[in-house]
């Protein structure tokens, strides 16, 4: 018989299931749990009740000797943290007033990112991948979704995949790898858009699928990027293929969102320019919308309309979006606490949106709560009050971190 093990007491534990998916969450829908323990084995949870409920089934115990509050694992949905170089350059630019535009226009931007990231090797990217990941799994992050999108070739965007693929097996931390070769449209060749979208889909797709590299694709549909007329075909074959789809959408201009919808996106993210219709079409549609609150913090602009989403009966995920251009800090729970303040998000749609809903935004099922055969996923922060958690706005940190029920930190 495998062993069970048994881990609290929690002051309080949180286990974040039965809520819905989609729409506004009071804190009051939250079950507290005092004194609460988690009965796991093999990597997995078996009961989730008062530590004293469970104390008699267990084999072992792992004792826990401070005032902690116990939470699912944080899931971050959305980040590029597979890359080369830095854009600390852009960030002073772009505070000393010039445009996004204009700084891509000289020399900076994603092309920049793209020639540091071609120039490293694939070893070099699997060691910052690593490093990166490691960092988040401190700060109570268990599982991250990783994007190519600055390779910008077949060739390239295998090596940052495979450079993920690799990373995945050297960190404790679950990595979803997701293809966003279509992140902008080549500079350095002659090839329009829609030639080399249609080299993604003949060349790149079926061999992402032959490695096993990704089952999620990624486009950025923005002026700057891909415009919904572009990207319309890449999607239908993605899909035919059996790929998820999830998009950048509505970050400076609307028209990702509606194209989201159209093509059943797991989820559309940004939306810092969405408004009434997009809002009501996400509200309506099985897409989860994932607000990038860090893309806001780094590029000094607004947050995505969170609360109006909520409101609409959206589902709504958080994610650090942490990339080396517009969101290079990469600490998710400071940033949903952020948002949450900006936009007036109860605790529970902060926590939601950082575990359950941001698992659904992965099409994942057997995480984001703590609960009866989900992985045993654990975050434990040192304090006796879950509201502690996000009043700190991310500098009250994890002091345990359980990995398929394996203690990383
Ligand atoms: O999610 N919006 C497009 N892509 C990234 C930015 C990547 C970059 O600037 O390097 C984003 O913000
Ligand atoms: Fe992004």
């Amino acid at each position: 018989m495998p062993t069970k093990t048994l881990i609290g007491p929690f002051t309080q534990l949180l286990p974040m299931s039965g809520l819905p998916v989609r729409g506004a969450l009071k804190d009051a829908a939250i079950t507290v749990i005092d004194q609460g323990g988690i009965l796991i084995s093999e990597g997995q949870i078996l009961k989730v009740a008062t530590f004293k409920n469970l104390l008699p089934e267990a084999d072992e115990v792992q004792r826990i000797d401070q005032e902690v509050v116990g939470i699912p694992g944080l899931v971050d949905a959305h980040t590029h943290i597979c890359f080369g170089g830095s854009r600390a350059r852009d960030y002073a630019l772009r505070n000393s007033g010039k445009t996004y535009l204009e700084i891509a226009k000289s020399g900076g931007g994603i092309w920049d990112t793209v020639l540091k990231t071609r120039e490293a090797t694939e070893a070099a990217l699997v060691q910052g991948v690593v490093a990166r990941s490691n960092k988040h799994l401190k700060l109570g992050v268990t599982t991250l979704e990783v994007k190519s999108g600055y390779g910008i070739s077949v060739e390239e965007e295998l090596k940052m995949l495979r450079a993920i693929k690799t990373a995945h097996a050297q960190t404790a931390a679950d990595l979803i790898p997701t293809c966003l070769a279509a992140h902008i449209p080549p500079k350095d060749q002659p090839n329009s858009p829609g030639q080399y979208l249609q080299e993604l889909s003949e060349k790149l797709l079926p061999q992402v699928k032959a490695e096993k590299l990704a089952n999620r694709i990624d486009a950025f549909v923005e002026e700057s990027a891909f415009s919904p007329k572009e990207i319309e075909p890449y999607f239908k074959t993605a899909s035919a293929m059996g790929f998820d789809i999830t998009v950048h959408a509505d970050q400076f201009s609307t028209g990702g969102s509606a194209i989201a919808v159209k093509y059943n996106a797991i989820s559309a993210d940004h939306l810092e320019a969405s408004a009434t219709k997009e809002i009501e079409l996400l509200a309506k549609s099985a897409t989860i919308a994932t607000a990038l609150p860090g893309a806001s913090l780094g590029l000094g602009c607004e947050f995505a309309p969170a609360r109006k989403l909520l409101d609409a009966g959206a589902a709504l995920a958080i994610a650090s979006d942490h990339n080396p251009g517009s969101a290079p800090m990469g600490n998710l729970l400071a940033q949903a606490s952020i948002l949450g303040a900006f936009e007036k998000l109860s605790n529970a749609e902060v926590l939601a949106g950082i575990t359950f809903r941001a698992a659904a935004a992965l099409n994942l099922k057997d995480r984001g709560t703590l609960a009866k055969g989900k992985k045993a996923d654990i975050v434990a922060f040192p304090t006796g009050n879950y509201q502690e958690i996000t009043y700190h706005q991310g500098q009250l940190q994890p002091c345990a971190v359980w990995k398929n029920g394996i203690k990383v930190l």
